[in-house]
């Protein structure tokens, strides 16, 4: 099988062009900057298509001729949530079938437009795409990256001052509010074993699968992230779930740029407290791959620190 990778200079989509390569498939990339790739990934590829922007038509044409597959990798960022979703129609054109959407997010099947902003373009995305193509993409919900668990973007939107960590949460959130996570490394697997097993998936069915590494919530997070690092966490109770969203509505209606970052972590945490971003019925995927415990990938973390 011969499969596209757009976005494969990036962070999954360098570890999706390995696990590929691994698996037996033969690799085409597409993207603007060849050279970003090691020339240990470069000459192991079949092709690569150098694009000068994601609205490169002729470019997308090229790289979507005589492909068996595509998986769209870009960078999560608007503009490609929505637009660089031309790829799609390159992959019409081309008469393909099989297309894994950039996706690799929380589950935003529960979600409804406006919960949380970050997710609109993927809903509108998925919304356009039901309505206007014959190709049933696949979507992959992996819950957060793994990479973002201690980040204001992370469950309790973790801080660290200095030596001082802090989490915060509201209502019962600490214990109660579930966040599932996954390390790149997991995804990058079992976005490959759906792409050759999934139900469906060759057939170009398309669909919703949804995996994960674990789940947390932000009480276990705080307690596996002191047991690895030795930092105590103060995990600070802010008020209930109404004082939430009565904050989250007025940082909405302040607007602007400044209060995206709180803005995300607090539709996140009001999300989170209907326990939105659950996934109960992840399909586990595990011949090639266990999942990884937060445990172990902090303290490979912790390990990559010390090495430097
Ligand atoms: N669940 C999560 O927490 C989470 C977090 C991060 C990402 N993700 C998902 O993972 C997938 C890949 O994300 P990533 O973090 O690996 O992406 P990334 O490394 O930031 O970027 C991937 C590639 O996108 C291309 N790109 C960036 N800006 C572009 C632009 N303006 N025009 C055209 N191409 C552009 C670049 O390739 P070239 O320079 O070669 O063109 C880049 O190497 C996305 O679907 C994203 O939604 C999920």
């Amino acid at each position: 099988m011969l499969v596209l990778i757009a976005g494969i200079t990036g962070s999954l989509g360098q570890r999706l062009a390995r696990v590929a390569l691994s698996r037996g498939l033969s690799v085409r990339g597409l993207g603007r900057s060849p050279d970003a790739l090691s020339p240990e990934l470069s000459w192991r590829l079949e092709s690569f298509t150098k694009s000068t922007s994601y609205y490169d038509i002729p470019a997308l044409d090229k790289a979507v001729t005589g492909v068996d597959a595509i998986i769209c990798a870009y960078a999560p960022i608007p503009i490609l949530d929505l637009d660089g979703h031309l790829l799609l129609r390159a992959a019409e054109r081309a008469g393909i079938k099989i297309f894994i959407a950039s996706s690799w997010s929380r589950d935003w099947t529960n979600i409804r437009f406006g919960d949380f902003e970050h997710y609109d373009n993927h809903i509108a995305f998925q919304t356009q795409v039901e309505r206007t193509s014959p190709i049933n993409p696949v979507y992959i919900l992996s819950g957060i990256f793994a990479d973002l668990l201690l980040t204001p973007y992370g469950p309790g939107g973790f801080e660290k001052n200095g030596e001082k960590v802090t989490m915060k949460y509201w209502g019962d959130g600490d214990v109660r509010s579930v966040w599932p996570w996954s390390t790149q490394e997991d995804a990058a697997e079992w976005t490959i074993d759906i792409l050759m097993y999934g139900e469906g998936v060759q057939a170009g069915k398309g669909g919703f699968f949804k995996i994960r590494s674990g789940d947390t919530t932000i009480r276990e997070l705080a307690d596996v992230y002191e047991k690895v690092f030795g930092t105590k966490v103060e995990v600070a109770h802010e008020g209930s779930v109404g004082d939430l969203e009565a904050d989250l509505a007025r940082l909405r209606k302040e607007g602007g740029g400044a209060n995206a970052v709180e803005i995300m972590a607090k539709a996140a945490a009001v999300v989170a407290s209907k326990r939105g971003w659950e996934i109960p019925d992840f399909t586990v995927l595990e011949q090639f791959k266990k999942p990884t415990t937060l445990e172990e990938y902090f303290k490979g973390e912790k390990d990559k620190q010390n090495s430097k």
